[in-house]
């Protein structure tokens, strides 16, 4: 037997219906607030997520999937969809027409993680960005956007936690303050960290490791290492933020894995999880656009895991769903059966069969299974009357009605 690939996995029919659910409910908070579809290719230059993410981000370094193509070209596997999405703002000339840009997409990226719950190699993100203007109340109208779209998917207990990771001015000072307070404890350090004092202190902050941690819990905050301009800023968020009623959490330990982020960084925390995985995050990139190739231009973005989101989710809410079922016994009744969920489709309806010959009593509990509100019995007699029985699944009631118009007739006394 194949199996799947380690870390990816398959959504089954039963899943299907929740995870359609997440895209519909997602899609139209966004496109409530003036955000429009963007679709990339899932496949980039290696570059672009090099120059992008950052070439000494643990995602670049370690979990790309790279293949060099057939004419010598190194491509990846895009492992989140900023890079590809502002790639496209550049390459159409986009921020011309319209600023800011409010663009969204959906859809699948590759990480080579370890797998573990909630972490996978392939998992989905609803991915927003607003392009073209740095002003705060741009971070409270999209952090206010990121509620909204867990919100009305219906996870509980969410809580937004957020810090300022500071500007390329202020950030440097910052990086040299952390230098001095770790290389005192470089012995201490994982061998991850002990290379990241050198390349970017700030992952330190971040390390799972236990010993890194405990040192990383005493670490002087970057909130204090802010300049005038970015304290102003992220002051202004959190006012504006109140303002329009959304709850946030300060996190001054808070830094994300991917090094665009300047000046607000964000996190959607949903304790419906049970453990400590983000459902989203997201944060405001100054240079992003101008290091691909674009305007010197700021925008800000988040994604949201919809894996994670689906597995915030209790399955009640998602039964099955189906007007008719339409029940053949004989083998004459098959074709009328064909012809009749034909005609129903037709009309509007949802309805469903099968041909496999099974008695009434057991095609009734396909029914109940696939969610039928009513069901449509053929039997022999029924058919050299030119006629059929409908019964209501609820209320158990049964009518007679022709065979001929059926649709029409079922149509016409709105059932
Ligand atoms: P990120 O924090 O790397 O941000 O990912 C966002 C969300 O994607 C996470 O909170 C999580 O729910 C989900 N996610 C990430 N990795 C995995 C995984 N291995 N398995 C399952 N879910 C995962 C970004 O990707 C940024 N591009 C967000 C952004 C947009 N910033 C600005 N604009």
């Amino acid at each position: 037997m194949i199996q799947l690939i380690k870390g990816f996995h398959d959504i089954l029919p039963g899943d299907s219906e929740k995870w359609a659910y997440i895209v519909h409910q997602a899609r139209t908070a966004l496109e409530r607030s003036g955000f429009r579809e963007i679709v990339t290719p899932i496949m980039e230059v290696t570059e672009l997520f090099q120059r992008g993410i950052g070439a000494v981000t643990d995602i670049v370094e370690k979990e790309m999937y790279t293949f060099t193509d057939r004419n010598g070209d190194s491509l990846s596997l895009r492992p989140e969809a900023t890079a590809g999405i502002l790639r496209a703002v550049v390459e159409h000339s986009m921020l011309r027409t319209e600023s800011p840009l409010k663009l969204y997409t959906i859809g699948p990226m590759f990480r080579r993680e370890r797998p573990s719950k909630g972490r996978f190699r392939q998992f989905f993100q609803v991915n927003a960005e607003m392009v073209g203007d740095d002003s705060p109340l741009c971070d409270a109208e999209l952090i206010s956007t990121a509620f909204s779209v867990i919100r009305d998917v219906g996870a509980q207990d969410l809580m937004i936690e957020i810090n300022s990771v500071g500007c390329a001015e202020c950030r440097p000072a910052y990086k040299d303050t952390l230098r001095e307070y770790f290389r005192p404890h470089t012995q201490a350090l994982c061998d991850d960290c002990k290379r990241r004092l050198e390349t970017n202190p700030l992952r330190i902050l971040d390390c799972k490791a236990t010993e890194c941690g405990v040192l990383a819990g005493k670490a002087p905050l970057i909130t204090e290492s802010l300049d005038a301009s970015c304290r102003e800023h992220f002051t202004e968020v959190q006012r504006l933020l109140e303002l329009i009623g959304v709850p946030y959490r300060l996190e001054p330990k808070m830094v994300r894995g991917l090094d665009y982020y300047t000046r607000t960084a964000f996190e959607l925390v949903s304790r419906d999880l049970g453990h400590s995985k983000a459902v989203g995050g997201g944060g405001r990139y100054d240079g992003l656009l101008q290091e691909l190739g674009g305007p010197d231009q700021s925008g800000i973005g988040f994604a949201i895991g919809l894996d994670r989101l689906a597995m915030s989710l209790t399955d009640a809410q998602f039964t099955r769903n189906m007007d008719f079922y339409v029940a053949p016994l004989g083998v004459a009744a098959r074709e009328v059966a064909l012809q009749m969920v034909t005609e129903l489709r037709n009309a509007g309806f949802s309805a469903d069969t099968r041909f496999t010959g099974k008695s009434l009593k057991s095609q009734m509990k396909t029914a109940d299974k696939i969610g039928a509100a009513k069901v449509i019995m053929l039997g022999e007699n029924e058919l050299a009357a030119g006629e059929v029985t409908v019964r209501d699944m609820k209320s158990k009631e049964q009518i007679t009605l022709p065979i001929r118009g059926l649709a029409q007739r079922l149509e016409g006394d709105g059932i």
